[in-house]
């Protein structure tokens, strides 16, 4: 019972992140029917724990294969997905069985965490917490991606990204900006003239 409770709690913790990484979302009622992306996520999740379960392999496949044909995207249910995550428009995305994905990384259209090589074992990408990959991104083989870490629209990344880097191009190149000190985020105008002064 309790190990059900705390599964829907990750459900419902997907559906918040899909509505707060979206700035087009409207309301929880409209993101849980309408968004294919947490669709993907939420088949995933259940597929994922079939997958846990030897003699249930086959169903959990068929599942992930079904949620694609619904959605756009695939993941396979071996993969292991961090809470929060978030697949905005969806359409394309593929995530390979060994691919690793932290906490709280938002995943644009087209973007792949794929394999370089046929062999098997670990040949997916491992990515840390608040990663963003972009549209149509290729994150090939067992990289790591560190906390952080941006990757750029198209990029195609087969090397390691250290936390907080920023990767564009093809094959991607990697900056890793100085830390800068974000400004605070200001809701009401008068505690943005308190920040001023
Ligand atoms: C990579 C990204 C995160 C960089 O953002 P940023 O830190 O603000 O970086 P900047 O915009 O200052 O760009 C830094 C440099 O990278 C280049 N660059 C930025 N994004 C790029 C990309 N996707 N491909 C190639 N070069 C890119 C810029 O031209 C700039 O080059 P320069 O230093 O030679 O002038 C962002 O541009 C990006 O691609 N985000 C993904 C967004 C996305 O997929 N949206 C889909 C919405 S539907």
């Amino acid at each position: 019972m309790r190990r059900l409770r705390r599964f829907v709690t990750v459900l419902g913790e997907d559906l918040d992140a899909a509505r707060h990484g979206d700035p087009a979302a409207r309301s929880r009622v409209e993101v849980a029917l309408s968004y294919p992306g947490l669709h993907a996520v939420w088949a995933y999740r259940v597929a994922h724990r079939m997958w846990r379960e030897p003699g249930l392999r086959f169903p959990a496949r068929l599942l992930s294969q079904i949620a694609r044909a619904a959605t756009g995207i695939e993941i396979h249910p071996g993969a292991m997905l961090g809470r929060r995550l978030f697949i905005d428009h969806g359409m394309g995305v593929v995530v390979g069985e060994t691919a690793v994905v932290g906490d709280d990384v938002l995943l644009f259209h087209g973007s792949t965490l794929g394999g370089r090589s046929m062999t098997k074992g670990k040949r997916h990408p491992t990515l840390g917490d608040r990663v963003t990959v972009g549209a149509g991104a290729k994150i090939l083989g067992p990289v790591w991606i560190g906390d952080d870490a941006q990757v750029g629209a198209n990029a195609v990344v087969v090397k390691d990204v250290p936390d907080g880097g920023v990767a564009v191009g093809v094959p991607a190149r990697v900056r890793v900006p100085e830390r800068r000190v974000e400004p605070r985020s200001v809701a009401d105008p008068s505690e943005l003239i308190e920040y001023m002064i």
